[in-house]
């Protein structure tokens, strides 16, 4: 049975200040009951006490470490409603020089990653005939400009993903979302700026280093949406009844969503004077 009938959500990457966070309490809004997971308990410190999270530590990146959280919620509580796949990596840098090692741990952080999760609950959701699965993709993916290849590359692999995932998961009551944010305020910029300095010095690309740093907090500008805002819309999507396969929403999303259609020269044009590059 559902814990006083409430809904159960587990959603990767709840640290502070960032979009899992927000979009943890927006859900115990709506009286779901909350499993907040990152990858330590410290970052959430905030919802310990608060009866309507349950935090677990999980790292997307270690079987393990999903499977003995899914067992543990699924003990607890006897299933999964919603899974949100929100941990996610930025990795900037260009293609040609990045080494290799970014783009497999950006992959692994945020394709194989929430893969991992989808694995494991799908069985619980298929056995009920009942479930979500939402994906946090990025707006980025639709139109890639320059010195974030790896990171919309990502995305746009797991936007593909997802609408597999739909048309496969269907046959088992099991509704799939893609979400694809805007430029929405988090903590996303300080952990890219983290992983940044731990590059090599570029070669034929030094002359862009400034252009590079910059596309590292490109989403965290003041008209940025904030996380609160997002989370709340984005729950709202979510939790009706016939959710929509995709839901995007946040600063420049409209944009980006426009880009997409345009002709590649144009694009192409636009991304040029947006992004140095
Ligand atoms: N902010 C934007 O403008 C924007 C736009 C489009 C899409 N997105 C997507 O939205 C999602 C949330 O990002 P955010 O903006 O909220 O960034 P954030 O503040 O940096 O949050 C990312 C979260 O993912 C966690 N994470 C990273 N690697 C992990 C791993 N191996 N296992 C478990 N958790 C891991 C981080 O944990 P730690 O705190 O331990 O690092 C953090 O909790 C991401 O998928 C991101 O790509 C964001």
């Amino acid at each position: 049975m559902e814990p006083d009938g409430k809904e159960v959500v587990l959603i990767t990457g709840c640290s502070a200040g960032g979009i899992g966070h927000a979009l943890a309490r927006a859900f115990a809004a709506e009286k779901c009951q909350v499993v907040a997971t990152s990858r330590s308990k410290v970052s959430m410190g905030d919802l310990e006490q608060d009866p309507r999270f349950f935090l677990q530590e999980l790292d997307v990146l270690s079987h393990d470490s999903v499977q003995r959280v899914v067992s543990t919620v699924v003990e607890k509580y006897g299933h999964i409603d919603v899974l949100v796949n929100n941990a996610g990596v930025q990795c900037v840098g260009p293609l040609a020089e990045i080494p290799l090692s970014a783009l497999q741990r950006t992959f692994d952080t945020n394709v194989y990653g929430p893969m991992r999760l989808v694995q494991a609950v799908v069985p619980h959701m298929a056995s009920r005939r009942k479930g979500k699965i939402v994906n946090v993709g990025s707006i980025a993916a639709l139109a890639p400009g320059p010195w974030a290849g790896v990171y919309t590359a990502s995305k746009a692999a797991l936007h593909a993903l997802t609408d597999t995932l739909r048309l496969e998961l269907r046959h088992f009551g099991i509704d799939v979302i893609n979400v694809a944010p805007g430029a929405i305020w988090s903590n996303i910029g300080n952990a890219v700026r983290a992983n940044y300095s731990q590059m090599p010095e570029w070669k034929l690309y030094k002359p862009f280093e400034a252009a590079i740093r910059a596309r590292a907090h490109f989403s965290q500008g003041p008209k940025s949406t904030p996380s609160e805002e997002f989370a709340k819309k984005t729950v709202a999507a979510v939790l009706k009844k016939n959710p929509p396969a995709w839901f995007s929403s946040g600063h420049l999303s409209t944009a980006m969503a426009v880009m997409y259609h345009l002709p590649l020269f144009i694009r192409d044009f636009i991304i040029k004077i947006a992004i140095k590059g």
